[in-house]
């Protein structure tokens, strides 16, 4: 069956009703949607006793468009929500996670006893090298305990962390660190990838040879490999944090104290440090991850398969799970380490309930085959999620099948680094799901999908998908710029916030998302714009003109195809198109990351061009994709675009 027809089978098809096992001890009770939506701002207010406060907040929601504050003259300490109540509360012996590093046999599990003094002890030595409440602390680390560990101990100061994605090269570390001013980095030597050591302090050192606003460095040790070392700026984390006090008094701070920046592509070269605060943040993270993964703290072992240097790493393997007290599953390396059953054989040995991935790695699994999960029992998963991209129906009756046994409820959760948390997603025991279908606005979340004018379209209609009303996680701005703020997300549609993503509701009004209708790509649920790449490219000596799209892609969602023109030099260099092709996707991986590396290169004569000089990437794009070409009377030269197609076969290369 072609994958549209199946889709449309399947949306017509399919519906999954709650099971009465699962109805039966739901956290969500059907009139969920009912009681929130009466009075959606006192619900979060009451969501918000979920925290342990310093302060009890009078206040819930002040709202200044585009600006909110909740919660705002409550005083609360983040840490202190994430550990410090559980081990006063009895259960110290819990385990907070089982971490699994990439090398076999490299595990440990952390009792919330024994994460209550780690974050103590790294409270102490950052505080003891100067790090002060309102600075901004840029943190590069494996997916090792040390970087749950920094982030908490970041918190408890109220020191702002900036988590940089392990995968970002020297440039969009420096880019990072600059534009949060941080003064302060925890790394590590190097992390485990794909079966070998890699280096990480190495990326950083040369980072902040552009940023002499970095007064100290802590790096953990991981690989033991060789670093080098600045004397009086670098410290060894074992030599400093393991020899502070097991006790740390923690602090209050008031309800808005930034808590976090994440640096997230749009639509322009430059990533934007997208702010996050204490409370109404913690209550989002806490209250979604409390209804949309069901869990049972005393029960539940919960693995969230997402990188900590993402929202969703933060959202949903640290701030919700552990305001909530669970038991987690921390994963160092790639699936296939150690065999392509890895995964499973995690599920099965920590006896996982409830799995969080994304469709890339669902559609891989699926490519490997069935084999590698059912030669594993992964009988104590009850509930699985998903995260990141669209997912097709297909990845999606795969994952029911083949993973969930038939028998969980899969939530295929929509939301993005700005809005904190969840947005939109069914609810297990209370909603019948569709493959491929988000569904509904989570409880207390208000959303519409709007045609070109701003109106609401009607049920069995596309559109883009908006929020129209302030929620307690939604972000409080971009780091140093309020006007780009309101010119990113306001100014579409006056008064309301544009997600950038497009959504259709079907004839009963349940939401499906569409993918993104800007410039932002989503590789492999990684977001990246166009223009940073584009930008990337064009920085190399050899390029002229250079133009990126996002074109969809079997596994990975969409993938990166760039077309170029050369400077004549580079033409004329004797170099084969094969070899600057080469140079320019490792040129692409150590301006920005390897993840931003172009699928496909496209050496082009010139780029199809308005007559008032735009670049049409609308074309590029069905090109790309291997498209019908639409209108092209308006380009300048037509004759193009039937060049670049025809070179499209010609230079394809292979994705690592
Ligand atoms: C996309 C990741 C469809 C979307 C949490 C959004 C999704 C962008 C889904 C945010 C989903 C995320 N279905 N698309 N379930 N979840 N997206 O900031 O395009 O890394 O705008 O946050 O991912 O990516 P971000």
């Amino acid at each position: 069956m072609a994958h549209n027809d199946l889709e449309a089978f399947l949306s017509e098809r399919r519906h999954f009703a709650p099971s009465d096992d699962f109805v039966a001890q739901a956290n969500a009770q059907a009139d969920i949607y009912d009681v929130a939506g009466r009075d959606p701002r006192s619900w979060w207010a009451q969501q918000a006793r979920r925290l342990t406060w310093d302060v009890e907040p009078t206040q819930d929601l002040v709202w200044t468009p585009p600006f909110a504050t909740w919660f705002e003259d409550g005083r609360l300490n983040a840490s202190v929500n994430c550990v410090d109540r559980h081990v006063a509360a009895g259960h110290g012996d819990r385990v907070a996670f089982h971490w699994v590093g990439e090398p076999e046999g490299d595990t440990l599990s952390i009792t919330y006893r024994d994460l209550l003094v780690r974050v103590s002890q790294a409270a102490h030595a950052l505080s003891e090298l100067g790090v002060r409440a309102g600075d901004r602390v840029a943190i590069y680390m494996p997916m090792i305990p040390e970087a749950v560990t920094a982030m908490l101990a970041c918190a408890r100061l109220g020191a702002a962390h900036s988590v940089i994605f392990g995968g970002f090269a020297s440039d969009a570390i420096a880019d990072r660190v600059q534009d949060a001013e941080c003064t302060f980095v925890i790394t590590a030597d190097g992390g485990y990838r794909r079966g070998s050591a890699s280096g990480l302090k190495v990326h950083v050192d040369a980072a902040l040879e552009r940023c002499p606003g970095v007064r100290g460095v802590l790096v953990v040790r991981r690989t033991g490999q060789e670093v080098s070392w600045t004397e009086g700026r670098d410290h060894w984390w074992h030599e400093v944090v393991d020899r502070q006090p097991h006790e740390h008094t923690p602090e209050s701070f008031p309800a808005e104290q930034p808590l976090f920046l994440m640096y997230t592509s749009g639509t322009t070269a430059r990533p934007k440090g997208i702010l996050h605060t204490t409370a109404g943040y913690l209550t989002h993270a806490a209250t979604t991850h409390f209804y949309v993964f069901d869990v049972k703290p005393e029960t539940d072992v919960c693995w969230t398969s997402a990188d900590i240097g993402w929202i969703t790493g933060h959202s949903y393997i640290v701030y919700g799970p552990l305001a909530n007290g669970v038991t987690q599953v921390i994963y160092e390396g790639t699936p296939d380490a150690g065999g392509k059953d890895r995964w499973w054989r995690i599920v099965e040995e920590y006896k996982v309930t409830i799995l969080y991935t994304a469709p890339t790695a669902i559609r891989t699994f699926m490519k490997w085959g069935a084999e590698f999960p059912a030669a594993h029992d992964l009988s104590s998963l009850r509930l699985l999620g998903s995260v990141g991209e669209p997912i097709n129906p297909e990845a999606w009756m795969w994952y029911r099948e083949f993973i969930g046994g038939n028998r969980c409820p899969i939530v295929d959760t929509w939301w993005q680094t700005e809005t904190g948390g969840i947005m939109v997603t069914p609810l297990p025991g209370v909603t019948t799901t569709k493959p491929g279908a988000a569904m509904r606005p989570f409880p207390g979340i208000s959303v519409d999908v709007v045609d070109n004018d701003g109106a609401s379209v009607g049920n069995g209609e596309g559109g883009y998908l908006t929020l129209t009303q302030p929620w307690p996680g939604m972000t409080r701005g971009i780091w140093g710029d309020p006007e780009r703020f309101a010119e990113t997300y306001w100014s579409r549609f006056p008064g309301v916030y544009f997600a950038g993503d497009g959504a259709k509701r079907d004839e009963d009004g349940d939401l499906w998302l569409l993918g993104r209708v800007d410039d932002v790509m989503n590789i492999s649920g990684h977001r990246l714009s166009t223009t940073e790449v584009e930008h990337a490219l064009v920085g190399h000596d050899g390029v002229a003109e250079a133009a990126v799209v996002g074109a969809s892609d079997d596994t990975t969602g969409q993938a990166i195809v760039a077309f170029v023109t050369l400077t004549v030099a580079a033409a004329e260099s004797g170099a084969s198109h094969a070899e600057i092709i080469e140079d320019l996707r490792a040129h692409v991986a150590t301006v920005i990351s390897p993840i931003a590396k172009p699928r496909q290169i496209v050496i082009t004569p010139d780029l199809p061009k308005t007559r008032s000089g735009k670049i049409m990437r609308r074309l590029l794009r069905d090109v790309a994709e291997h498209r019908a070409l639409g209108d092209v009377t308006t380009l300048t030269d037509p004759s193009i675009v039937s060049v670049i197609d025809g070179l499209m076969g010609q230079h394809a290369a292979d994705d690592e």
